[in-house]
């Protein structure tokens, strides 16, 4: 088999990076580990930045997300037993996020795929990357029983934070930086209407909580909790009852529902630099990871894949390699803003362990000033939304 660009992972980066392509009318072939219903089904990031809702748009992949998702045009951050709303319109010159499940994301992406009869490959194994320092790198894989041999011009490893294309890398080349949070998220779907018309983001005495949500009838509810807990632990009582004391403030009644999914994160900052190896590029969490607070590690994916998909439509077009070269400082730039920003929303809400009574404090003046300030509420709304592209 042969292909121009072979992509190795059917998450957002890897899905929207075959139509970034196909757009552009270079050929991809996209292979799998996982079925369709699995990816189709994993519950993940939920809120889209406003460039990235109208890539989808332009990509002709926007109709359900429109119709579906929620626009939403602001967040409350909630501490000290109030609410304190930021506005993202008056802010940023307009702008808003949509929020839309990221799997409901991928089930759009690959019914156009399929609906196209652009090659999808699910449920491979045994997947390895080979010569990727010469000019005719190959993806080898076991398909329905079959050893494939996929030979490419670029290969793109969008195979997540566990993939094979990172560590396919050979020793030395990359330099990983890391930091790792001392708690997790459990985080829930529950058959409730939302609570709230907007994200509740709390901070509190018992540690952080997230209200959000999936529809007008499916609440996203998440707990700071300790990162090697077990899901066993936590009780349907027991998760409502930290939800309303967390979430507590005068007038605010939490809607409880049957909860339908529950699972833990753990929490992690993570990048490597360079995202190239030779004909091998990384992009999205296979490259790096950042704490979910904030929501985004969907967007940092598709804002890496939409920058290679401009450089391979350059080289495509006439050979030029610019935009290969310059792929991973370009993404890294935005990169590490997000790291920064997905950072400092953790640090400032969450509960540490080692946290003095004047940590405490400051977490609550930091929450002041930035509910206050015009320039600080501005900095927030600016990250949020999603920084200018170019
Ligand atoms: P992935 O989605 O991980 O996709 C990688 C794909 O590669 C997978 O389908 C995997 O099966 C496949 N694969 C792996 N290995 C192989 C192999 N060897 N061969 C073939 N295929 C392989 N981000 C936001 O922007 N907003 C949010 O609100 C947000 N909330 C989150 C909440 C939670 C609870 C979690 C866990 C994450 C959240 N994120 C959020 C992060 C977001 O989900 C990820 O950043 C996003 O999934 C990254 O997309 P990706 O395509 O790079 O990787
Ligand atoms: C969601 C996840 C996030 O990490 C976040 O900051 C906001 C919302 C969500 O899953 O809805």
């Amino acid at each position: 088999m042969r292909t121009q660009v072979g992509i190795v992972g059917a998450g957002p980066a890897g899905l929207v990076l075959g139509e970034l392509l196909a757009r552009a009318g270079i050929e991809a072939v996209i292979v799998e580990r996982h079925d369709r219903p699995y990816i189709e089904e994993r519950i993940r990031a939920g809120v889209i930045e406003h460039w990235a809702a109208a890539l989808l748009d332009e990509l002709g992949l926007g109709a359900r997300l429109r119709r579906e998702g929620l626009a939403h045009h602001g967040i409350e951050l909630r501490f000290a037993g109030r609410g304190h709303r930021i506005d993202f319109p008056s802010l940023t010159g307009g702008k808003e996020v949509v929020v839309y499940g990221q799997h409901e994301v991928v089930k759009d992406v690959v019914a156009a795929r399929l609906a196209a009869d652009r090659p999808l490959l699910f449920e491979v194994s045994d997947t390895r990357v080979e010569g990727i320092e010469t000019d005719r790198p190959v993806i080898r894989f076991v398909h329905e029983g079959e050893e494939v041999e996929l030979s490419c011009d670029f290969i793109t490893g969008c195979d997540g934070f566990h993939g094979i294309c990172r560590p396919a890398i050979p020793a030395g080349v990359l330099t990983a930086y890391d930091r790792v949070y001392p708690f997790g998220w459990l985080g829930i779907l529950a058959e409730a209407p939302p609570s709230s018309e907007e994200l509740i983001y709390a901070w509190s005495e018992r540690g952080f909580a997230l209200a959000s949500m999936r529809s007008p009838t499916i609440t996203r509810l998440y707990v700071q909790c300790p990162p090697d807990d077990d899901v066993a632990a936590w009780s349907d009582d027991r998760i409502w009852d930290e939800l309303h004391r967390r979430l507590a403030a005068p007038g605010f009644s939490l809607t409880e529902g049957p909860v339908l999914q529950k699972s833990i994160t753990a929490m992690r900052s993570f990048v490597v630099e360079p995202m190239r190896h030779g004909r091998l590029f990384l992009a999205g969490d296979a490259a790096h990871i950042v704490p979910p607070t904030g929501a985004k590690g969907m967007n940092l994916a598709l804002a890496d894949v939409l920058v290679l998909s401009r450089a391979l439509e350059a080289f495509y077009q006439d050979g030029g390699t610019a935009g290969l070269d310059t792929y991973s400082d370009t993404c890294l730039r935005r990169i590490w803003k997000a790291q920064r920003f997905s950072w400092w929303m953790t640090s400032m809400l969450h509960l540490f362990e080692d946290d003095s009574a004047f940590d405490r404090r400051r977490q609550l003046a930091e929450l002041d000033y930035v509910t206050s300030s015009t320039a600080a509420a501005t900095a927030l709304a600016e990250n949020y939304v999603g920084l200018p592209f170019d």
